[in-house]
């Protein structure tokens, strides 16, 4: 459990607040490069740790964001004409560029109020499918993250999001929390799910769901952390599912049934809602990416990228598929479950009242680092895991049986070396 001055701390984001001023030392994945696409010459709404912006293309092809409401009276630049150096305003025809210069100014006869006056804008750096923002101060951005995925070739990736209404921690939460595998997702983790795969592992879904007490084994690393799940495989053999988190944003899941490696992220649009992001990423295979979006339920969403299953129709729940055992929760699709339950601990959980269990360390450990980094930022200590030679395409997920004999830690190290 956390004190309520604790959970307020972790999860309130907006400008000011310790946690937002920590997130805003991140880069940030803060939109699909297939939206700023789809919108063409469009500015495209984009709000993240509470504050509201537009994104757009510039007339070099560059993604820029740039604050939502025009500084001379607040009209929100949405309705802007995109004319390649910036965005003009409809109102009174001020042009703002994407490094935070006003360009035009057509209503100030003299011509000398635009240089005194600066707008809002974020660097931006686009790989691997997504458009990422440094919400701080641009002068103090460090290089953007080299994540294992922005690497491998286009038809070797994809990227998708989903909007969740609910505050970030609980879904970040969720994404760290190896125990509910077995029980949420016992029915949505079929082996038949990617039959046709040449790497199918499919007895890892077995062993998943018929140990669903692993012990939990938690480290540190530089990037964040590295939670062992550890199960009985058979009476001479462990199965070892690692999770890792990759702080702030991401925890890489470990694949299974020869499902790509899977990486989700989870960015908060404001204290009550939040993106959570879904990577899939091979470094050998082209990936189905329908196939991918549709076993997670995200392939049939709502503009704005809201899901058909909210917590307004108690997510589409089926208790008569529940009843005749077509389905162990009644929620269609992998994801649809884990929202389902992070939504339904409300707006912002109440972790003052909760009763947490042995199984619950990486939560535990996660908070751990989060107050820790809240509070080095607040004494002038900059955040871990921010200069370019941080082995990120390391901090990768994995699963795999070994002799009970043999430590995890040894196999997990020899994997690395072989994978990167
Ligand atoms: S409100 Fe935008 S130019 Fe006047
Ligand atoms: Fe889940």
């Amino acid at each position: 459990m956390l004190s309520k001055e604790d959970n307020e701390l972790l999860t309130r984001v907006g400008a000011g607040t310790p946690t937002g001023e920590l997130y805003r030392r991140y880069w940030m994945p803060l939109l699909l490069t297939e939206e700023l696409t789809e919108a063409k010459d469009a500015p495209v709404p984009v709000r993240a740790l509470g504050e509201d912006f537009v994104a757009f293309r510039d007339a070099s092809g560059k993604a820029r964001i740039i604050g939502a409401k025009c500084p001379h009276r607040q009209v929100d630049l949405v309705y802007a004409r995109n004319e390649g150096c910036g965005l003009r305003c409809l109102y009174h025809g001020w042009v703002m560029d994407g490094e935070g210069r006003i360009a035009e100014m057509p209503n100030d006869p003299a011509g000398t109020a635009k240089d005194k006056i600066s707008h809002r804008w974020c660097p931006t750096h686009e790989a691997g499918g997504i458009v990422w923002g440094y919400l701080g101060s641009p002068d103090e951005a460090p290089p953007p993250p080299p994540m294992g995925w922005t690497t491998v070739p286009e038809n070797q990736r994809a990227a998708s999001k989903v909007r969740i209404n609910c505050n970030y921690l609980q879904c970040l939460e969720g994404g760290l929390d190896s125990s509910h595998a077995g029980s949420l997702h016992a029915g949505s983790l079929s082996k038949d799910l990617f039959p046709t795969h040449p790497r199918s592992k499919t007895d890892m879904f077995d062993l998943l769901v018929a140990d669903r007490a692993p012990t939990l084994e938690v480290e540190l690393t530089e990037t964040g952390m590295r939670i062992a799940a550890l199960r009985n495989a058979d009476e001479n053999n462990a199965y070892a599912r690692i999770t890792t988190w990759i702080a702030p944003w991401f925890a890489s899941v470990p694949e299974h049934a020869g499902v790509p490696r899977f990486v989700n992220g989870f960015t908060p649009i404001d204290d009550t809602t939040t993106w959570v992001w879904f990577i899939w990423y091979s470094p050998t295979d082209v990936l189905d990416v329908p196939l991918l979006k549709e076993v997670s339920g995200i392939h049939d969403l709502e503009r704005g990228y809201y899901t058909l299953a909210n917590v307004g129709n108690q997510h589409n729940q089926d208790r008569e598929a529940m009843r005749d055992g077509r389905s162990f929760t009644g929620i269609a699709g992998i994801s649809n479950e884990d929202t389902a339950m992070q939504e339904a601990q409300g707006p912002i959980a109440d972790r003052t009242v909760e009763r947490l269990i042995p199984s619950d360390l990486a939560i535990i450990r996660a908070r751990q680092g989060l107050l820790k980094r809240v509070r080095d930022l607040e004494n002038g200590i900059l955040p871990t895991g921010q200069s370019e030679d941080i082995p990120y395409r390391f901090a990768q997920s994995a699963s795999w049986t070994f002799p009970k004999e043999h430590s995890w830690q040894d196999a997990y190290t020899a994997l690395e070396g072989v994978e990167g």
